[in-house]
């Protein structure tokens, strides 16, 4: 049976990471997967600071691979091809991984993907799992990150159809920005999420709000965040001592969490009816939170019992290589002889792009 293994490489943000993935009988898993993060620093800014996430991605690119390699117990002779995230992202960022993985392609003579960061998203998905594409597709994909959110329909490996996206802010963005109104930290999703929590503990004695939620109604599979969160500002506005007002930011928190939530619910659900797919995943950063597995997975249990939900392990939600590996190695496994040696030859003319798309 053949088995792939690839080294991947992901540099689009504020991670730097490495990971060595194998592909066999059908199913990914990851010998080694390390992160090097850098939200602290970027805390301190309220957001991620391109330059200074450049800097640190050259910092730690080489130590991240070479631990990579110790943990996963591999010579660089049992690697098969190198993949690393192309776009969409910062480009000072990007640039950083891919030119370490182009030299790495280079000197070792190994062929070199390019992978988009959202396909790494969703295949994060087929982590440990077998993908077998008669009983996976057609899939229907929720994507929701710090920089997407869209409704895919995939008919097959890598055929993306964009159902609906959002016309302003991603869900994640609406995450971090809601969370700076408040005064929490960066990133603003597991911050809300804690503050959610509390307020779901203490909900007896606490003031509820009321906020929008975002055309949930609309005839379409499009989303928009940005009133949601101006409406989180005239709250902020109105409530004196904001900061201090333990029990409104629980509160606060808690029904902005629930009016995302239901409006990607809605949308998801509506899109399962229209397009009846064997599956439905969740991929990108936002897909690590609790109440969203929760209810996505009530939702599909409970009114489309006949549709498979998937979700990424919670360490291959967020950021990470082993995720542009596992689209890597399905990509790889579906190339001829002459397409993996024109991939090496290739190598030197991938170049980062920071609006790849899908
Ligand atoms: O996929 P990701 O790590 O980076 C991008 O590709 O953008 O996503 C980062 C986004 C941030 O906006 C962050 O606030 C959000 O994912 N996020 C969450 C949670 N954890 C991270 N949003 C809601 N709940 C969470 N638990
Ligand atoms: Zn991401």
């Amino acid at each position: 049976m053949p088995r792939d293994l690839m080294l991947a490489i992901e540099s689009t943000c504020d991670e730097t990471a490495a990971a060595i993935v194998r592909l066999e009988g059908g199913t990914v898993s990851v010998l080694s997967s390390v992160v090097s993060s850098q939200v602290e620093l970027h805390a301190k800014y309220g957001g991620v600071v391109p330059n200074l996430a450049a800097r640190e991605h050259v910092a730690h690119i080489i130590p991240v691979i070479e631990e990579t390699l110790a943990r996963a117990q591999i010579t660089k002779d049992t690697i098969d091809a190198i993949a690393v995230t192309q776009g969409p992202g910062l480009i000072p960022a990007l640039l950083i991984g891919v030119s370490a993985a182009k030299m790495l392609a280079a000197i070792w003579k190994k062929p070199l993907l390019g992978i988009h960061h959202i396909e790494g998203h969703i295949y994060a998905n087929f982590i440990g799992k077998p993908l077998d594409p008669i009983h996976a597709f057609p899939l229907l994909a929720l994507v929701v990150s710090g920089g997407h959110t869209q409704l895919l329909l995939m008919k097959d490996h890598f055929t993306y159809e964009i159902l609906g996206e959002t016309r302003d802010d991603a869900a994640g963005e609406a995450f971090d920005k809601v969370a700076r109104i408040l005064g929490l930290p960066y990133p603003g999703g597991p911050a809300i999420a804690k503050r959610a929590e509390n307020h779901t503990r203490n909900t007896d004695k606490l003031p509820s709000y009321v906020l929008p939620r975002p055309m949930i109604d609309s005839p379409d599979f499009d989303f928009s965040f940005s009133g949601l969160k101006t409406a989180v500002l005239y709250l902020s506005k109105a409530t004196p001592d904001l900061q201090k007002n333990e029990s409104f930011i629980d509160a606060v928190s808690h029904e902005f969490q629930e009016a995302v939530v239901d409006v990607l619910l809605a949308k998801t659900g509506k899109a399962i009816e229209a397009y009846a797919p064997k599956t439905v995943i969740i991929a990108g950063g936002v897909s690590a939170n609790v109440r969203l597995r929760e209810r996505m997975d009530s939702l599909i249990a409970d009114q489309f019992p006949h549709t498979r939900f998937i979700m990424p392990e919670f360490q291959y939600s967020l950021d990470n290589a082993a995720m542009i590996g596992s689209a890597a190695l399905f990509r790889y496994a579906g190339m001829t002889e002459k397409g993996r040696e024109n991939s090496k030859k290739s190598a030197l003319s991938i170049h980062p792009d920071a609006n790849l798309a899908l």
